[in-house]
């Protein structure tokens, strides 16, 4: 079998005193949604910020395609195909469409003095590529992206990342805000992205949106790996219950203890 396409081995992330993760191994694949589950403050945002190269780990490796890498800086994760929608912001209000699509890559038409941004050029790409991911009321590269809605702008965030050849798409909550329409819309590109085969870390609150994109989840509690499983390997009520903490599990089985010890006490009488 091939390498994954990243793989950590036995993360550890600390700020200061801090421990926020700690032993953290799991995989990547090309052409699979990996499902980042977990409470708020469990580390999911934490662990995509070390995947993306906004933090390093403390401790143990990432390897990319069976090699050790270290990811100093977001621009060393892109140089690897890595495009991250972070969980807050991304997306730039005032700037066009088209420009925004093409931050950091602006094309320009003309040469030497006279160079300029090629606004027409930058907003029909843009355009178009939101449109084969479906999203068809958008037809103007210069709107500016503060007036889309915000399922629209995750489509553009994630059409970007799927033109300039990301292989992993890394995305920290993108249905968060969004109506179930929009959320549907969202999870539909994520569908397409992984049939091109790309691969796509998904961070989620939501066990349903999880459930029906998901290949591989993976759950962290207080920043350590509680569970790692896939497709159809775990229940519905099993999932939304290690999302929680585990504590409605915990719950049950000291219920359960106190139980069958009461249980006892009686058979002995
Ligand atoms: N730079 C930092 N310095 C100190 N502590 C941090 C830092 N970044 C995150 N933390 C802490 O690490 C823990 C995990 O944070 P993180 O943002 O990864 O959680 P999360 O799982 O993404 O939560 P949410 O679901 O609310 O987005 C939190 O307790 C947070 O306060
Ligand atoms: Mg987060």
């Amino acid at each position: 079998m091939a390498a994954p396409l990243l793989e950590l081995k036995d993360v550890c992330k600390s700020f200061g005193a801090t421990d926020v993760l700690t032993g953290i191994s799991v995989q990547v694949n090309p052409g699979e949604v990996l499902c980042l589950l977990g409470d708020n403050g469990a580390g999911k945002s934490t662990l995509i910020k070390i995947l993306s190269g906004v933090h390093q780990p403390t401790s143990g490796t990432i390897q990319a395609g069976g090699e050790p890498v270290a990811f100093r800086s977001p621009r060393d994760a892109s140089a690897r195909g890595i495009a991250t929608v972070h969980q807050f912001g991304g997306t730039f209000p005032l700037m066009s469409i088209g420009r925004s699509f093409f931050v950091g890559a602006e094309p320009t038409k003309w040469r030497g003095p006279f160079r300029r941004f090629d606004r027409k050029y930058a907003g029909g790409i843009a355009v178009k590529e939101m449109q084969s991911l479906g999203i068809t009321r958008v037809t103007d590269g210069d709107r500016l992206v503060g007036g889309l809605s915000g399922g629209e702008r995750q489509a553009l965030a994630i059409a970007r990342a799927v033109y300039f050849g990301a292989k992993l798409l890394i995305l920290d909550e993108p249905t968060a805000a969004l109506g179930v329409k929009e959320a549907a819309h969202v999870l539909r590109i994520i569908m397409q992205a992984r049939q091109k085969g790309i691969a796509v870390v998904l961070v989620t609150h939501h066990v349903t949106h999880a459930m029906t994109v998901g290949d591989h989840f993976a759950v962290l509690i207080r920043g350590a790996l509680a569970a790692d499983f896939r497709k159809g390997e775990r229940s519905r009520e099993e999932i939304t219950d290690l999302m929680a903490g585990g504590e409605a599990m915990a719950e049950l089985e000291a219920e359960i203890e106190a139980f069958t010890t009461t249980e006892a006490k009686a058979g002995q009488l």
